[in-house]
């Protein structure tokens, strides 16, 4: 096969996810070449071990169905990650699952990550520590991805401390997930900069809102499509001065989001010049925002105490 650029390398953690999707790996002479057709388990044995094969590709045409695998086979494990708690193993795998599902969102990539959010949901009533950990685990590469669970796991913390009902609490964590899928689309230079972006730049960045609008609106989902509104309300401020739309109403979903998106963003080394702040210190700067009425000063409350107050509830 000629231009390797189109070949789809396979994440070793998903690896065996793919029992119905055909692998394939590089041969010494720099071929593609199939390791293993569809039907068939992967096996560390064998050709891996004789050729030292650490790389394996999936066909472009099977992308939808590789990403719906690696979903599924995450979703059916994610249970037995509660009881053997290795955190850091699940984010992993998390991180990974994410960051191949945002490679197709236009293309119908979504579809199954509400069923991974309930099972996160469901999950938290017998083990909450689990989740609350999810977002302190942080890896060098500080991607959309990894920043979307951490707004996860904090909304899911969120959830549980103001005792919001289930069903509720399956949307927000769905949307906090998706609030940023947007920026899928906005090029990784731009992103990545390291440096403060220009007025340009920093108008494509905002465009994210509205792109991320566009992509879960698309989906037949309503779940999915419900999300959308987090898309294109997490950067508004209730005194009008956010974006896009400079909305002064905003939606409880997207008030809840921009305060954790806020808090998480700064609590983390989103860009590399920026350095991140303690949490106290963040929420001292998110504070500011409230009392100047841009966020909610409530939620804002809960926020703060839901980050301390592991396994409480608060008091009604
Ligand atoms: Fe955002
Ligand atoms: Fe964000």
């Amino acid at each position: 096969m000629s231009t390797n650029r189109k070949w789809i390398p396979a994440r070793k953690t998903h690896l065996h996810y793919y029992d119905d999707i055909p692998l394939y790996y590089r041969t010494p002479s720099g071929n593609i070449s199939l390791y293993k057709p569809a039907g068939l388990s992967f096996t560390h044995e064998s050709l891996e071990r004789k050729y030292a094969i650490d790389e394996f590709f999936i066909h472009p045409k099977n992308r939808l169905e590789s990403i719906e695998a690696a979903q599924k086979g995450f979703n059916s494990e994610l249970k037995s990650h509660y009881t053997n708690s290795d955190i850091t193993d699940l984010k992993n795998s998390l991180t990974d699952l994410v960051e191949e599902t945002l490679t197709a969102p236009r293309a119908g990539g979504l579809a199954r990550v509400p069923q991974t959010v309930n099972q996160l949901v469901d999950g938290f009533s017998f083990n909450p520590t689990v989740i609350r950990n999810l977002a302190k685990i942080s890896f060098n590469d500080y991607t959309t991805a990894l920043h979307s669970i951490n707004v996860m796991a904090l909304t899911l913390g969120y959830c549980y401390y103001v005792s919001l009902p289930e069903d509720e609490t399956r949307k927000l964590g769905l949307a906090a997930l998706l609030h940023d899928v947007g920026k899928t689309e906005i090029p990784a230079h731009i992103l990545k900069a390291s440096r403060p972006l220009t007025d340009k730049e920093f108008e494509k960045v905002k465009s994210h809102t509205t792109l991320g609008y566009e992509i879960l609106n698309a989906y037949k989902e309503d779940e999915i499509s419900e999300a959308s509104l987090a898309c294109i309300e997490h950067h508004e401020k209730l005194d009008g001065s956010g974006y896009p739309e400079g909305k002064q109403i905003i939606s409880y979903m997207g008030r809840v989001l921009a305060i954790v998106d806020c808090y998480e963003a700064i609590t983390n080394d989103d860009r590399p010049y920026r350095t991140a702040l303690s949490p106290l210190n963040a929420l001292e700067l998110i504070k500011k925002d409230v009392d100047d009425g841009k966020l909610d000063a409530e939620i804002f409350r809960d926020f703060a105490y839901s980050l301390t107050n592991f396994d409480k509830r608060k008091l009604k």
